[in-house]
C-alpha cells in the first residue's frame, strides 16, 4: 500500500465505517455505494457530506430523485440542517414558462448530457471537496439506453479525476451482483442490506465489496439506521484482542459450588448452567456476579428472559440483593429485547462494557431467547462463538444460560452449545421421600479436575445451598435421576 495514501484519509461521517476502513476513505476518488430503496444511500451520503460540512469543507448533493426541499426535510427528521450544504437539484433544469412558473418535465424529456453538463459546471464553479450522487438510478433512466448511460458515467468519472473532490455515487441495486462496469470503474464499492425478520425490526447490514489500497474489514457488519443518522457496528474478531491474566480459581460464593467445579471458575472461560425452567439456573449466575460485585469487580449481566424488576425483587428476596451495586454502575444490568437487536450490536454493547466499564464477569441470560429471534442460526452462532472467544481473550468469567423444555424425563435443548461452553452445569430436578428437589452436577470442564458427584441445589432466603456430594444416583443424565443413596439430603441434615 501506498504510505502517501494510508496516512490521509477522509472521514465518512460513520465512525464504526471508518473503523472499517481502518480510518476512511482515500480522499479524491470515486466510491459506489449500492443498496435497495430504502436501505440508507441517501442517509449515508447526508452524513459523508455533513462530516466535510463540520471540517469547513465545501460540500455538493446531487439530487435526481428528490427535491431540495424533500432533501431538507429528509435531514431536518435526523435534526441535521443542510444549511452548509449546496445542493443541486435536477428541477432546476425544467424550463420556464411564460407565466414564469417552473414546469416540472418528464424526466426523459430532459437532455442527459444537459444534466451531466450541469452538475459539472456547478463542481467546476463551487469546487466541493466533497459530492453525493443521488443517484445513478435516475441516470440511468434519463439516459433511456444503456449505451448513453456508460458514456455519461465516464464522461463524468474522467471529470472527477480533474478536480479534487471525494465522490459518492448512490446507486439502487438492480441485480445481485449490482452492476459489475460501474463497480470495476469505481475505487471502492458499499453495499447496503436490508432483511425483513419474520418479528422485530429490519435488520440492516452492509459490507464493503472493494477497496483499492486499503485493507479494510470484510464480510457483513450490522448497522442501525435511525433518528440521528446510521451507526455501524464492526463485525467482533477476536483475534484482533487479546490481552494477558492471571487464570486462577475464583470463588463462586459458594463453598460446595466451588468444590463441585475442582476450585472455583476460571477467568477466560465460560460456563454454561444448563437444566429447566425454575431449577436455578438465573440465581447461581446471580450468585456468582455478587461475589464478584463483593470484591470490587464490576458484572455486565444481559436479561432476555425476564423483567429486569422480577429480577431485582427475585434476588432480593433469596438474600442475594444487588441493587445498592447498580447505582453506583458497578452492576450493568440490561434487559434487552433480542427482535431489536443485532448480533452486532449486541457484541458491541458487550464490548464496551469490557473495555470501557471494565466488566469482569459477563452473563447472557439465556442464550435460548437470544438465539430464538434471530434467523440464520448457523450465522448466529458463528458470532456467538466469536463473542466467547472474544470475552475469553479478555480474561472474563462468562456465564451462559441456556434453558430446556420439560421438567423432568427428557430434556431438549433448542440449540447445542456444548462445544461452545468450556465447562458445563447441569441442573435437575429429581424426587425424594415425596419431595421435588434440583441436583447440580459439573459434565464437562476444560480447565479445572471438577468432582465427579452429584450435589443437591437449594434456594433458600440466604441464597443458594449446595449439598455434600451425593454418590448413589443413577439416571441423571437420562432426565429422570432417583436417588438410592444414605446421605442425608439437605434439610434433613440437622
Ligand atoms: N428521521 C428518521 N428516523 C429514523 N429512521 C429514519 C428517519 N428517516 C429515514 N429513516 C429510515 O431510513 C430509511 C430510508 O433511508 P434512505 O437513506 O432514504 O434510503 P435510500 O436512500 O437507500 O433509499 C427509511 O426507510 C427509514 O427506515
Ligand atoms: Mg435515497
Amino acid at each position: 500500500m501506498n504510505k502517501a495514501s494510508s496516512d490521509k484519509r477522509v472521514s465518512t461521517g460513520i465512525s464504526g465505517l471508518d473503523s472499517i476502513l481502518g480510518g476512511g476513505l482515500t480522499p479524491d476518488r470515486i466510491y459506489l455505494v449500492e443498496g435497495a430503496p430504502g436501505s440508507g444511500k441517501t442517509t449515508m451520503g447526508l452524513q459523508f457530506l455533513l462530516e466535510g460540512a463540520r471540517r469547513g469543507e465545501h460540500t455538493l448533493y446531487v439530487t435526481l430523485s428528490e427535491t431540495a426541499s424533500e432533501l431538507r426535510a429528509v435531514a431536518a427528521s435526523h435534526g441535521w440542517s443542510l444549511d452548509q450544504v449546496d445542493i443541486f437539484e435536477l428541477l432546476e433544469l425544467g424550463v420556464l414558462d411564460a407565466d414564469g412558473e417552473q414546469s416540472i418535465l418528464h424526466p426523459s424529456e430532459v437532455e442527459l448530457g444537459e444534466t451531466t453538463r450541469a452538475v459539472m459546471d456547478r463542481i467546476t464553479r463551487f469546487r466541493p471537496a466533497r459530492v453525493a450522487f443521488d443517484s445513478l438510478s435516475e441516470m440511468r433512466l434519463l439516459a433511456q439506453n444503456p449505451l448513453r448511460y456508460r458514456r455519461q458515467i465516464m464522461a463524468l468519472k474522467h471529470f472527477f479525476t480533474t478536480v479534487n473532490c471525494t465522490v459518492l455515487l448512490l446507486d439502487d441495486q438492480t441485480s445481485e451482483v449490482g452492476d459489475l462496469q460501474l463497480r470495476s470503474i469505481c475505487h471502492g464499492v458499499i453495499e447496503l442490506d436490508q432483511s425483513i425478520q419474520e418479528f422485530g425490526s429490519q435488520r440492516r447490514r452492509l459490507q464493503v465489496v472493494k477497496m483499492r489500497g486499503i485493507a479494510y474489514r470484510g464480510g457483513y457488519h450490522d448497522f442501525n439506521l435511525d433518528t440521528g443518522g446510521i451507526t455501524v457496528f464492526q463485525r467482533l474478531v477476536a483475534s484482533d484482542h487479546r490481552r494477558d491474566f492471571a487464570a486462577k480459581f475464583i470463588t463462586t460464593g459458594n463453598e460446595g459450588m466451588d468444590r463441585l467445579l475442582g476450585g472455583g471458575l476460571t477467568p477466560g472461560t465460560n460456563t454454561l448452567l444448563i437444566g429447566p425452567a425454575g431449577a436455578g439456573k438465573t440465581t447461581t449466575a446471580i450468585q456468582v456476579g455478587l461475589s464478584a460485585l463483593q470484591r470490587g469487580e464490576s458484572v455486565a449481566y444481559y436479561l432476555f428472559d425476564e423483567g429486569l424488576g422480577t429480577l431485582v425483587s427475585r434476588s432480593g428476596a433469596l438474600g442475594l440483593g444487588f441493587e445498592e451495586y447498580i447505582d453506583g454502575g458497578q452492576m450493568m444490568l440490561s434487559q434487552i429485547d433480542p427482535a431489536e437487536l443485532s448480533p452486532g450490536e449486541f457484541s458491541s454493547k458487550v464490548r464496551a462494557a469490557v473495555e470501557s466499564k471494565h466488566a469482569k464477569v459477563v452473563v447472557i441470560d439465556s442464550v435460548n431467547a437470544y438465539l430464538h429471534a434471530m434467523p440464520g442460526e448457523k450465522h448466529l452462532l458463528l458470532q456467538m462463538h466469536e463473542l466467547l472467544t472474544y470475552l475469553n481473550q479478555q480474561g472474563i468469567i462468562t456465564i451462559l444460560i441456556l434453558g430446556q423444555h420439560g421438567l423432568i424425563g427428557e430434556m431438549r435443548s433448542d440449540v447445542d452449545l456444548s462445544y461452545l461452553s468450556d465447562t458445563i452445569m447441569l441442573f435437575r430436578f429429581f424426587e425424594s421421600g415425596g419431595e421435588l428437589r434440583t441436583a447440580l452436577s459439573v459434565v464437562k470442564s476444560r480447565t479445572s479436575a471438577h468432582e465427579h458427584a452429584i450435589r443437591e441445589f437449594r434456594l433458600t432466603t440466604q441464597g443458594m445451598e449446595v449439598g455434600e456430594p451425593l454418590t448413589d444416583f443413577e439416571g441423571v443424565l437420562t432426565g429422570i435421576p432417583t436417588y438410592r443413596g444414605d446421605v442425608p439430603l439437605l434439610g434433613a441434615r440437622g
